[in-house]
């Protein structure tokens, strides 16, 4: 009950100016210990061997004494090869420090204890990582676009940038950073910051980000990358072979920056550039700042599938900008930016696109209502999640996203937007709580315009596992016509050939597809087939939303090509439905199975966890 207690407090202080609580010392996902030392800066100095699939070198970590007293430093780290610890005082040389690394934790990683003398301003720590560090994913020149080089990406949120860089892992602690990255010769290295074009003279590309980050925020890719500029602050990295495709796609990005600054202030990062990954990034997308990493997925040619970009760019304010301070406050960042998102792409795309996503999203909402455990159906927990990766839903994005949709409709659009506008103004290259957030809006929305939203209220959108009636529930009239053909074709109204689906837009094929009846015959689907040629269709969305729905309905035949498709994608949510709707017959399990063995050498390590986590039996997550 503790949210409760915190909004009776900021409720009960509504007439003053109530100050926002205080950030928490500590919490539960990192061993650091930042209320005592904390770290200011981040400097790395790393060579990347693609032979022994390591990173090594060294990372220099500016230190403040918070605790004048405090003499041992907390760092997290995951599966790092430790070789050598120093400390330096300002102007000293580096000396060796005593270190001890602990028994690991199977989600946290083992804590990094420095010890530090009372006058040390700088930590180095030599290390290098193991082949199969969590957050970074190696691969052969195979698993390229264009099978010559090959390519190395991090993936650091929620917790693994620890398995790469010692530091301290939580989105508390915000510091500037610096990097100098070896690459081999003709290979390209990206980072989350401020680029050169050219490596130094002895081969090292240089990267510097100047604002605060948190450490989920530090990204590096290394391979065989082109780059095209889009726009005056845009411009794509891909593998050559993409890279015309993926400029193509994401022309109008420019243009969707500028609607954001319109409502939500400046763009505060610089340059907003996208690197288009292999297949087998497991995301849609990765916030990088001034980097977004996105999948290849999405470049369809049609650019019907951009509202990823702006969920990414969205999250330059919710997130980037603001902060989840600990990932109990998750919803922070995803419900703001799924909110921004429909905004931007409504704004951008016109109302009826914007109502086609909502509604999905609300679909998504619905179909992980169901899967999830009931303490991960409310938007914030009574107790911190063990495993951040485990409970990943759709929960935080569209919960959150249909919370500040009822606040908008209570205060009113204009209201609302400055009111956003101003929790990103004050609470800039900050982190923030769900506790700050409420205080917050009791002090601007709630305390000037009285009685129309209460504290219970708000306790029903942010703790009760189900969604309050008062939600306002996204249509889309495109989506309800699709519905009303699906129901007609299904009870033989409407023939195959009378279906106007090849004038349908993704989103309209997602949802006749993704919430089809399970009345449907093999028949009507082999008809579909027949006419769309959907098996074996260039588009992946739609490939996973069709191969779903035939392995659904028990069709044998799709097995090939669901393997097929298994075997070439990677993204989480592309392929985590089709080895759940394997896994519901003993058989389909056996076969994901045999598919899952060929499959996961070209998996993210976190895609293989959730594969594994669905053919153990496990139903929630992505
Ligand atoms: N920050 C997330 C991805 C993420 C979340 C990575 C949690 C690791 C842990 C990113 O912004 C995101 O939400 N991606 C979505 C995009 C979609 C909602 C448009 C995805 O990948 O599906
Ligand atoms: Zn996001």
């Amino acid at each position: 009950m503790r949210s409760l207690q915190l909004l009776g407090v900021y409720m009960a202080s509504s007439m003053s100016v109530a100050a926002e609580p205080p950030l928490p010392a500590t919490e539960p996902h990192s061993y650091a210990n930042p209320q005592q030392i904390r770290v200011r800066e981040v400097a790395l100095d790393l060579a990347v061997d693609f032979e022994r699939k390591r990173l090594s070198g060294t990372v220099d970590l500016a230190i403040e004494h918070v605790d004048p007293k405090a003499r041992e430093l907390l760092l997290d780290t995951r599966a790092l090869d430790i070789e050598q610890v120093q400390t330096r005082a300002e102007k000293g040389d580096w000396k060796a420090a005593e270190f001890k690394l602990a028994a690991p934790d199977r989600v946290l990683g083992s804590r990094l204890g420095i010890a530090v003398p009372g006058d040390a301003q700088s930590v180095r720590v030599r290390y290098s990582t193991v082949p199969d560090a969590s957050g970074l994913q190696w691969l052969t020149l195979e698993q390229t676009a264009g099978k010559r080089q090959p390519f190395l990406f991090t993936q650091s949120q929620a917790i693994h940038a620890r398995s790469w860089i010692p530091l301290q892992d939580t989105p508390l602690v915000r510091a500037p950073y610096r990097a100098r990255i070896k690459t081999p010769k003709g290979l390209r290295a990206v980072m989350s910051a401020e680029m050169h074009d050219e490596p130094d003279a002895d081969g090292r590309w240089r990267f510097e980000m100047p604002q605060p980050i948190p450490s989920y925020l530090i990204a590096l890719a290394v391979g065989d990358l082109a780059f095209k500029s889009t726009g005056k602050r845009t411009g794509v990295y891909a593998e050559p072979s993409m890279l015309d495709r993926a400029a193509h796609e994401f022309a109008e990005t420019e243009k969707t920056i500028e609607l954001a600054e319109k409502t939500y202030g400046p763009y505060r990062w610089g340059r907003y550039d996208l690197l288009v990954l292999p297949p087998s990034f497991p995301y849609g997308g990765m916030e990088n700042p001034r980097l977004t990493f996105v999948t290849p997925s999405v470049i369809t040619g049609d650019r019907k599938l951009v509202s990823l970009i702006a969920h990414e760019l969205a999250h330059s304010w919710s997130g980037n900008l603001v902060t989840n301070a600990t990932w109990s406050d998750f919803w922070l960042n995803e419900g703001f930016t799924t909110y921004l998102t429909y905004r931007l792409t409504e704004a951008q795309y016109g109302q009826a696109f914007g109502d086609m996503e909502r509604v999905l999203g609300y679909h998504d909402l619905l179909d992980s209502m169901e899967r999830a455990d009931v303490a991960d159906r409310s938007l914030i927990r009574e107790t911190p999640a063990a495993d951040p990766d485990e409970v990943f839903s759709s929960i935080p994005y569209e919960r959150g996203e249909l919370f500040l949709v009822w606040l908008e409709q209570r205060f009113g659009r204009e209201a609302f937007d400055a009111f956003l506008r101003g929790w990103f103004d004050d609470h800039a290259f900050k982190s923030a709580t769900t506790a700050q957030f409420l205080a917050y809006l009791q002090d601007k929305l709630l305390a000037r315009q009285p009685g129309k939203v209460s504290a219970v209220q708000l306790d029903a959108w942010l703790k009760v596992p189900v969604l309050p009636d008062s939600a306002v529930l996204p249509t889309s009239s495109a989506l309800t016509e699709v519905e009303q053909q699906r129901e007609r074709w299904l009870s033989g109204k409407l023939g195959t050939a009378k279906l106007p689906a090849s004038t349908w837009a993704v989103q309209q094929w997602q949802l006749f597809l993704d919430s089809m009846p399970q009345s449907v015959t093999r028949e009507q689907l082999q008809q579909l087939d027949a006419r769309f040629k959907l098996t074996g269709t260039s588009n992946q969305i739609l490939g996973s939303s069709w191969l779903r729905l035939r392995l659904a309905a028990g069709d044998k035949s799709a097995w090939p090509a669901a393997e097929t498709y298994l075997l070439g994608a990677g993204r989480m949510r592309l392929i985590t439905p089709l080895y759940r709707a394997l896994a519901k017959t003993p058989e389909g399990l056996a076969f994901a199975k045999q598919v899952y063995a060929k499959a996961a050498p070209g998996y993210h390590p976190i895609a293989r966890e959730a594969v594994e986590r669905i053919l153990r039996g496990e139903q929630a997550g992505v």
